[in-house]
């Protein structure tokens, strides 16, 4: 089956009352038949729902159609991105070992790995993008992973995966790739031997800005260990946020599609402007990685950014000026977002954490929604002109 359909055509077993669409199964706890269903499936003897923290229908529904997309073997559902993000490193990793990361990354990543992993002996060191050189140079004894965004939240900064799978290969590391901009529609990591991907799903699974979650998919003997944790550690999502999900990705491939051609139709129109700096989107010739982002990805993705001539005070003018998008911090929304990531996504970075992965004082991130693409580009140019 291709992924269109199996987006949609994965589904939970019908229960007694013939229901077309899977059911809300809103509950913690499942019942047992006697005593010994009981002990057995705590045994792990038998297969089976024992309580929302572990397993639910709808979560399982999920994590069955992200495993497929993604063409995995196993996977887990969490609460949000970033407890995937930080399963992926505490279920695997021990005190003493390294992460060998790209340094274009979305904020709380850049917090985990600098802030949180350390208090347990777990070190990073960081890769530009400008010098893939780095990864391999970066590669200690204690080594044990690979951690990759791609493209980049919001630098739009794209990695090289095939260079990550020789790398992987060669050093037998753990490769950890964050696949939320691109979606298992535009980019399957694991064609490039990925052990484990993890997903916002808040982004464009969900696509309508509703709800909070996370999918972690990948190896099987990795996902056995992240199921341990995150049993024992408790940062599974909840049903109806899974149900809720799982309905979204019904339409991913459909709306990926629009939010795509929106954006190359925006990025198309921005690049010349004079007002502006650096208009990025991965498909634009002059994006610094357009070779890697063509080999690897379908499309360009729903994210463009550029920078306004005029710094810090020229992008709260701009943003202050938008009419008919949102001002907002998420992104993969249906409704166009602008956001200015200095003051807000990344402002727990220094100005030179900043400055290294590209997040100018005048970087405006747009968040291409499903508007018709008249309405937003006459948005955006009309706020770039108010802002002079
Ligand atoms: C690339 C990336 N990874 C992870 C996250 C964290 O996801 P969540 O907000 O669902 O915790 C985000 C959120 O913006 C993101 O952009």
């Amino acid at each position: 089956m291709e992924n269109e359909s199996k987006s949609i055509r994965i589904q939970t077993e019908r229960s007694g009352n013939r229901e077309h669409s899977t059911p809300l199964y809103l509950t913690s706890s499942f019942c047992f038949e006697d005593a010994e269903q009981a002990r057995s499936l705590f045994a792990d003897e038998e297969e089976g729902n024992i309580y929302s923290r572990f397993s639910n229908p709808n979560t399982s529904e999920l994590i069955n159609k992200m495993t497929a997309l993604e063409k995995t073997e196993d996977g887990f559902a969490f609460a949000s991105g970033m407890a995937a993000v930080f399963a992926s490193f505490a279920s695997i990793l021990k005190s003493g070992d390294h992460i060998v990361s790209s340094r274009s990354l979305f904020g709380s990543c850049h917090q985990i790995l600098t802030q949180i992993l350390p208090k347990w002996g777990i070190t990073t060191t960081y890769v530009d993008t400008g010098n893939p050189e780095g990864w391999d140079k970066s590669i200690q004894d204690n080594t044990k992973m690979l951690f990759v965004e791609t493209p980049s939240n919001p630098g739009l900064d794209i990695i090289d995966l095939e260079l990550l799978q020789s790398l992987k290969k060669k050093h037998d590391l753990i490769l950890n790739v964050d696949n939320t901009f691109a979606t298992p529609v535009l980019q399957n990591p694991s064609d490039y031997d990925a052990d484990l991907i993890s997903h916002s799903a808040t982004k464009y699974i969900d696509g309508q800005g509703r709800v909070i979650g996370g999918v972690l998919v990948g190896r099987k003997d990795l996902i056995t260990d992240v199921r341990f944790f995150a049993r024992q550690t408790g940062p599974s999502l909840s049903p109806f946020n899974a149900w809720v999900l799982s309905k979204s990705l019904e339409t991913l491939s459909l709306r990926m599609d629009r939010h795509c051609e929106n954006a190359a139709l925006l990025a198309d129109k921005l690049e010349n402007n004079t007002e502006l700096e650096n208009v990025r989107y991965p498909f634009l010739k002059s994006h610094p990685q357009y070779e890697i982002a063509k080999r690897q990805m379908t499309k360009g993705g729903g994210i463009v950014t550029f920078i306004v001539k005029g710094g810090y005070e020229r992008a709260g003018r701009f943003i202050d000026s938008i009419k008919l998008a949102s001002i907002s911090a998420n992104l993969g929304d249906t409704r166009t977002i602008v956001t200015h990531p200095a003051s807000t996504t990344h402002s727990k970075l220094t100005q030179d954490e900043r400055d290294r992965v590209g997040i100018y004082p005048g970087l405006i991130r747009i968040s291409v929604g499903l508007e018709n693409i008249d309405d937003i580009t006459k948005d955006i140019l009309q706020a770039i002109e108010a802002s002079t």
